[in-house]
């Protein structure tokens, strides 16, 4: 632990991932279903980004590299993080992302706070529960300094009372750990290692709580960097969601809607007679204490908006309708049936069927979908059709439904196919550079390499096989989702402006 990080992990480097919750088009949609305004940012809209605690830069960048008019920031105190993440951004000749290293605790008062311009949207993911009361109340003020009047912030933390069965786990983990290993990622190990055996020696703060036992069958297979950055920082307080939105009350931000969008729907997530005691309050903070007492969630991502504009329903379905969509999925491969936290969802297949055959032509407005003259259900809701869409993974939003893939997005896509491929595996996911979608589409590794070959010139599953050279036990299997990737995904990509 080092005298800097106030408590944080710090000898070992963060893992890399894409976060689709951070992407300024999904803030701005989850705005619009909670209705306040907000502009889905496109064209050669000049928007700031800032993210702070940005790790190695992976997400900052992927939005740099999808939208080359756009300024982006990061923002982190790990040198290491720092250095990775200039050092990847000058390989991909990314030019319109800067990144900063310093600590969140002081930057509001330092002159290189004070430099960093107004942002648009600002992203906190894996930060706010996981550091201590200092560097939360510097995050408000570089929050109250930065935040353009009407801009939209995406915090995300481990909540309560979905991780209360788990606090007692946490603890014991990252005080086994420290007594029986020095570095941090050995730490996690170790602290895993004690947890497991007490766990299957029916402790019964371990063993018998079913989430304890889930989040530890998670862990087997999770990186340990994540393990170590998850569990091993002196300070670790998951929160309840309203003294959050008090802290970032002072920011003069309001709570406007979760970034996982499916959540935003009360029918799709708590039961008739949950349904009616969230009913029985106006305040969003009692209905959404209701709703996390209802729901296993474990980890919010919530929106705030300085200076919320509130829509009345027409105006937020006049905007939602404007709002472009592109398949992210096979059409014949939509599935009729969704599973929700207040049980499973049926989609009609006579209103959703056609809306994915249209888009399998092409991106296309909701409005446009719901005029469609084949579907059969309500043309009128255009929240729905979204929020099904997108919060499923079924659709990305499209901010410049014509443009051609960027020369920015493509290098970018191709240098990171290139540093990952080194020590990941072909099943990581990953986040590639759309200048069409405004923002990363999802991946697996596995496309990115097939991409890799389509650009050499055509790609056939033998010579892919050849370049990938899997072990003998592992052929049969890379081979069939070569043949997924090749035949299913990158169709998807193309529509999605990948390539
Ligand atoms: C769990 S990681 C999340 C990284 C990135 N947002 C992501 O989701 O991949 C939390 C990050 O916050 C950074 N961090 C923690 N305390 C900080 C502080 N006081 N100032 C700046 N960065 C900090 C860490 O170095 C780390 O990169």
């Amino acid at each position: 632990m080092s005298a800097w990080g106030s408590g944080y992990v710090t000898d070992i480097a963060y893992m890399t991932g894409w976060y689709r919750q951070q992407s300024p088009s999904i803030m701005a949609l989850a705005c619009l279903l909670g209705s306040v305004s907000m502009s889905i940012p496109g064209g050669d809209d000049p928007v700031h980004v800032l993210e702070l605690g940005c790790g190695q830069g992976y997400g900052a960048m992927l939005l740099a590299a999808s939208n080359p008019t756009w300024r982006v920031t990061g923002v982190d105190f790990n040198p290491a993080h720092i250095a990775a993440a200039r050092e990847w951004a000058a390989e991909a000749g990314l030019t319109n992302v800067t990144f900063i290293e310093a600590d969140l605790a002081t930057l509001a008062g330092e002159e290189a706070g004070r430099r960093i311009p107004e942002a648009d949207f600002v992203s906190l993911h894996g930060v706010w529960s996981w550091v201590p009361q200092a560097v939360q109340d510097g995050i408000v003020r570089l929050l109250r300094d930065k935040v353009r009047p009407g801009g939209a912030v995406h915090v995300s933390y481990n909540c309560l009372p979905g991780w209360g069965p788990a606090i007692g786990m946490q603890r014991l983990l990252r005080e086994a750990g420290k007594r029986l290993a020095w570095r941090s990622d050995r730490q996690a190990e170790e602290g895993l290692s004690v947890v497991q055996s007490l766990l299957e020696a029916d402790a019964a703060h371990l063993g018998r709580s079913p989430f304890v036992k889930a989040l530890m069958a998670r862990m087997g297979s999770a990186p340990v960097a994540y393990v170590a950055h998850e569990y091993m920082n002196e300070q670790w307080k998951p929160c309840f969601m309203a003294d959050v939105a008090a802290s970032l009350a002072d920011a003069k931000l309001d709570w406007v809607a979760s970034a996982q969008l499916t959540e935003n729907f009360l029918a799709l997530s708590l039961t008739p007679e949950q349904q009616a005691v969230v009913r029985k309050f106006e305040d969003p903070m009692m209905r959404e204490l209701v709703k996390d007492m209802c729901l296993e969630r474990t980890l919010r991502h919530d929106v705030f908006v300085r200076g919320a504009r509130r829509l009345n329903n027409a105006g937020r379905d006049a905007a939602l309708m404007d709002v472009t969509i592109g398949l992210a999925i096979d059409p014949d491969d939509l599935p009729l049936e969704a599973t929700m936290p207040a049980g499973r969802a049926e989609l009609n297949p006579r209103f959703y069927q056609p809306i994915a055959r249209a888009l399998a032509g092409g991106p296309a407005r909701a409005g446009d979908l719901l005029a469609l003259p084949e579907i059969e259900g309500r043309r009128d809701n255009p929240a729905e059709l979204l929020g099904m869409m997108i919060g499923l993974d079924f659709a990305e939003v499209v901010t410049r439904p014509g443009a051609e893939p960027g020369p920015e997005g493509l290098r970018f896509n191709r240098v990171t196919g290139t540093r990952f491929a080194r020590t990941e595996s072909l099943g990581r996911s990953v986040g590639l550079a759309s200048r069409r979608a405004g923002s990363a589409v999802g991946a697996a590794l596995l496309d990115l390499i097939v991409l890799e070959q389509l650009r050499d010139g055509e790609a056939d599953i033998d010579s892919l096989m050849r370049r990938i050279a899997p072990p003998e036990d592992q052929a049969a299997k890379v081979r069939a989702s070569l043949q997924e990737s090749l035949h299913k995904r990158m169709p998807i990509l193309r529509r999605l402006g990948v390539f």
